[in-house]
């Protein structure tokens, strides 16, 4: 059986990848798979907590891993539907953990029809920033909630580490995984790797193995730092 060490705890997980449409039938998106905020999710489930996952886009797969009585799921397409569900959800929250992978812009417009070809298509995508929703939630006065964010990042182990110690200082997490994507790496069933930050870049610890071993090690370095 599984520690107890989240009972009573409220936990809000984002999994998935958001998705910005460009018309009814098309979208920008990501390779995320869901799996590894699932696996989050499920495994605070099992230490006691009460848990409502943000589901963007999560593949089947990944969702059918997310049916357990404590686990009350969201589901939400773009990034503006994930920020609004991470406010309300967060409320009365005590921890928040970003591990979607949130678009990092979307179209200006999007297309109320589908956009053809050769009827004025567009050669380029206007495109807008989205809002950063994991640093905005940790700038904001919160005495009680902690908030996780994950990083994926690629290049070599030293780099992945380095562009990882920047968005630690940058994001203002409490606790930031690091991990490296692409090639095989990160996406989909796959083992991971991810190494853990403080808000200073310092690193604070290590998990590796399956997405479930990853999701384990990272609740062992979260619950000594609930509040
Ligand atoms: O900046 P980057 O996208 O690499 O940061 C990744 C982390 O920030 C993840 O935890 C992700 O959920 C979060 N994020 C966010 N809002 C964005 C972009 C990323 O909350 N617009």
């Amino acid at each position: 059986l599984a520690p107890q060490d989240l009972a009573g705890r409220t936990v809000v997980v984002t999994a998935g990848g958001t998705r910005e449409p460009l018309d009814p039938v098309r979208f920008l998106g990501n390779r995320s798979s869901g799996r590894q905020g699932v696996e989050i999710a499920v495994e605070a489930a099992r230490r006691g907590a009460r848990v409502r996952l943000i589901a963007a886009s999560v593949d089947a797969s990944a969702r059918a891993l997310a049916a357990h009585p404590a686990v009350e799921v969201t589901d939400v397409e773009t990034t503006a539907e994930l920020a609004a569900a991470v406010d309300d959800a967060t409320a009365d929250a005590d921890v928040l953990v970003m591990a979607a992978a949130v678009a990092d812009f979307r179209p200006r417009t999007t297309a109320e029809r589908k956009i053809k070809k050769g009827e004025g298509a567009p050669e380029v995508l206007d495109l807008v920033q989205n809002p950063d929703i994991l640093a905005t939630v940790a700038a904001r006065p919160r005495d009680h909630l902690v908030v996780v964010g994950f990083a994926a990042e690629t290049g070599d182990p030293d780099e992945v580490l380095e562009l990882g110690r920047a968005k630690a200082r940058r994001k203002g997490a409490d606790l930031l995984a690091v991990n490296a994507v692409g090639k095989g790496r990160g996406f989909g069933d796959v083992d991971n790797a991810v190494t853990v930050l403080g808000p200073d870049g310092a690193a604070v610890g290590a998990a590796a193995g399956t997405k479930h071993d990853v999701a384990r090690g990272l609740w062992d370095l979260i619950v000594p730092r609930l509040r």
